[in-house]
């Protein structure tokens, strides 16, 4: 199988990369403006990468549709600040950059495995989100927080309508707040406050000694789900025995770690203290409380609970995750530290 993945240097593109490339006999076509995480499969000769950017790359991307057999378009922002202060942005590129491909992949006849997201529920009431029963909610234009969410939405009800109308063979998945190594690049503080998701964000904040900022006072919930698991369900997903994911739609997380915000801060401080690298003697973190307003502005609403119901992919995949949240918070911080460690 010939796998054409776009933003392959990412948080999942790389590490799905790197166990395709290890576990099984596929071929990897991948292409990203940046080329750092992806030390893994360098020198594999069933890896081919170029650098290039998918809104001007046009014509690499069109004949790679042709010639791969199964496309994954991973390239998106996807962190809440950017949606609050360039909503524009994250429409041309999550939704009108995206769309192209969605065409190329029509036109060829290719499968298409694309990434919606937990947040399409935005604040459905349901105490877990099911892909084909919750009702997604979201919130007034003017809370521009929801452009990724509605810009997301409307991807998969356009690539559910060409599978529809136009069999177009296709599988939608949606990652519940993973988390692991290489997740986002460590923010420079404080100028890129809240440009990263909240993990690394707060990653960031200890390193640096700064305060750990809770957003209307980190009571709202989020499920954390190791990258590791979501890879596995990720490979399940595109093997397809007996074309078992086509036209389905796909939670990825897992429910059992579900933690405060506050909680999470807690727990990424002890674990930084604990570390070996830990200087003793230098400045540890504060943990204190921001409104939604000053940290994220006007445009933000947030989503207080958000469970995924992960049945379809136990009962159609046999998938269930196995990392508990303490482990995925340590590997993740370990990550950055020991990278950290090496930059020093
Ligand atoms: C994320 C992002 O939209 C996407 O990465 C993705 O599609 C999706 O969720 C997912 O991974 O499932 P969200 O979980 O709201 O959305 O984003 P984070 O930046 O990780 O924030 C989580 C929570 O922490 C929010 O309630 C936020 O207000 C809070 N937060 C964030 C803080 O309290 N302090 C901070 O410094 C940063």
């Amino acid at each position: 199988m010939k796998i054409l993945i776009l933003g392959i240097n990412g948080f999942i593109g790389n590490s799905l990369a790197g166990r395709i490339l290890g576990e099984t006999d596929w071929d990897v076509y991948g292409m990203d403006i940046r080329d750092d995480k992806l030390e893994k499969c360098r020198g594999n000769e069933r890896f081919h990468f170029v650098e290039g950017d998918i809104c001007i790359n046009r014509e690499w991307i069109e004949y790679h549709v042709k010639k791969c057999d199964v496309v994954v378009p991973l390239v998106a922002i996807a962190t809440p600040m950017t949606y609050v202060r360039e909503p524009l942005r994250v429409f041309e590129l999550d939704f009108e950059a995206n769309l192209k491909i969605v065409r190329d992949c029509v036109r060829y006849g290719k499968r298409l495995v694309f990434p919606s997201t937990s947040e399409v529920y935005g604040m459905s009431p349901d105490k877990e989100f099911d892909e084909d029963e919750s009702p997604l909610v979201v919130g007034p234009i003017q809370k521009q927080r929801w452009i990724y969410s509605a810009s997301k939405q409307l991807l998969d009800r356009v690539i559910w309508a060409y599978g529809f109308q136009e069999a177009l063979q296709f599988t939608l998945f949606r990652p519940f707040n993973w988390i692991g190594p290489k997740l986002d690049d460590l923010t420079v503080l404080p100028e890129k406050e809240g440009s990263s998701r909240v993990v690394t964000q707060f990653i960031s904040s200890l390193i640096h000694g700064l305060p750990i900022q809770l957003v209307d006072g980190g009571t709202q919930r989020r499920c954390f789900t190791s990258i590791d698991d979501g890879i596995d369900c990720l490979i399940k997903i595109l093997k397809n025995e007996e074309n078992r994911c086509d036209g389905q739609i796909f939670n990825i997380g897992n429910p059992k770690n579900e933690l405060t915000i506050k909680e999470l801060a807690h727990r990424l401080r002890g674990i930084f203290l604990k570390h070996s690298s830990h200087d003793p003697s230098s400045q540890v973190s504060d943990i204190v409380e921001t409104s939604s307003g000053t940290f994220y502005g006007n445009g933000y609403q947030d989503i207080d609970r958000r469970v995924p119901s992960i049945r379809k992919a136990r009962e159609i995949l046999g998938w269930e995750p196995r990392i508990d949240v303490d482990t995925a918070l340590r590997l993740t911080v370990e990550y950055y530290l020991d990278t950290k460690a090496k930059i020093d």
